[in-house]
């Protein structure tokens, strides 16, 4: 059965000694959890020291993004060959930000998703509507489209170490979250498409969470829902008290 999880993605925030003791403050207050897999992606420069603290693996490790390429001359990227090489196993791929900003396209997230379960690096693929386009009601166009570019080529045992985050762009560090029943009916309609495009079990097996504004106030009423197995929360899980609320609302 599919795995509860509660990832965090840091973003650009935190100075190395900040960031440092957020890991220490998280591991430490995470030892009363149960039922949930806590995930956290600080930025690239932590993650070495983040991959000895948590080296026991009870929390994961993730980058916020990663190369296309293996090596090379490719000055400033990193390979997913050295993010597994700091106990790091997870890995953010094809977030708006990174969509909107630095133009990737799903093409280029494809060919990320290929390289990095190459490398035993778990993909946590982003997917989500702008404003606009949800207004226009094109979301689930905009969604199946993303899903299916993403996932072109993926085998069936390679689905298997991916994780799918539904982040409705309009909610990202907006306040403004998507309600129960809109982040429901999108998961379901992803949990849809991948049972077409694989099968029902995989469907069963596949983590969906949510992120948009995802905060202590609002994760339990999110994650009550049937095809909401979590979060990937970005401001609030910059406060290790808030990131492990979030955690205890399953
Ligand atoms: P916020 O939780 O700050 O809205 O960010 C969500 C997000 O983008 C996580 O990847």
């Amino acid at each position: 059965m599919r795995k509860n999880i509660v990832a965090g993605n840091w973003k650009m925030n935190k100075i190395f000694p900040e960031g440092i003791e957020l890991i220490k403050e998280i591991k430490e207050k995470s030892k009363e959890l149960q039922n949930v897999k806590l995930i956290v992606a600080p930025p690239y420069i932590f993650l070495n020291e983040a991959g000895t603290i948590l080296s026991d693996k009870q929390i994961g490790l993730g980058a916020q993004n990663c190369s296309n390429k293996i090596n090379g001359a490719y000055t400033g990227e990193i390979s997913p060959e050295m993010l597994t090489s700091t106990n790091t196993e997870y890995v953010i791929l094809g977030h708006s930000e990174r969509r909107t900003y630095y133009n990737e396209t799903d093409e280029l997230i494809n060919e990320k998703i290929k390289i990095c379960i190459d490398n035993r690096l778990k993909p946590i693929i982003c997917c989500g509507e702008v404003l606009q386009e949800r207004e226009d009601n094109k979301h689930f166009d905009v969604i199946e489209k993303q899903i299916h570019g993403m996932l072109k080529d993926i085998s069936e045992e390679q689905i298997d170490d991916i994780i799918i985050a539904y982040e409705p762009v309009w909610a990202i560090g907006t306040g403004k979250t998507a309600s129960s029943e809109q982040a429901q009916e999108m998961h379901q309609f992803i949990r849809n498409i991948v049972s077409k495009l694989y099968n029902n079990e995989t469907a069963n097996n596949i983590s969906i969470l949510y992120g948009g504004s995802c905060k202590p106030t609002n994760a339990k009423e999110l994650f009550s829902n049937p095809d909401v197995d979590g979060g990937l929360i970005g401001g609030a899980s910059l406060k290790a008290n808030d990131f492990i609320e979030i955690a205890k609302s399953f």
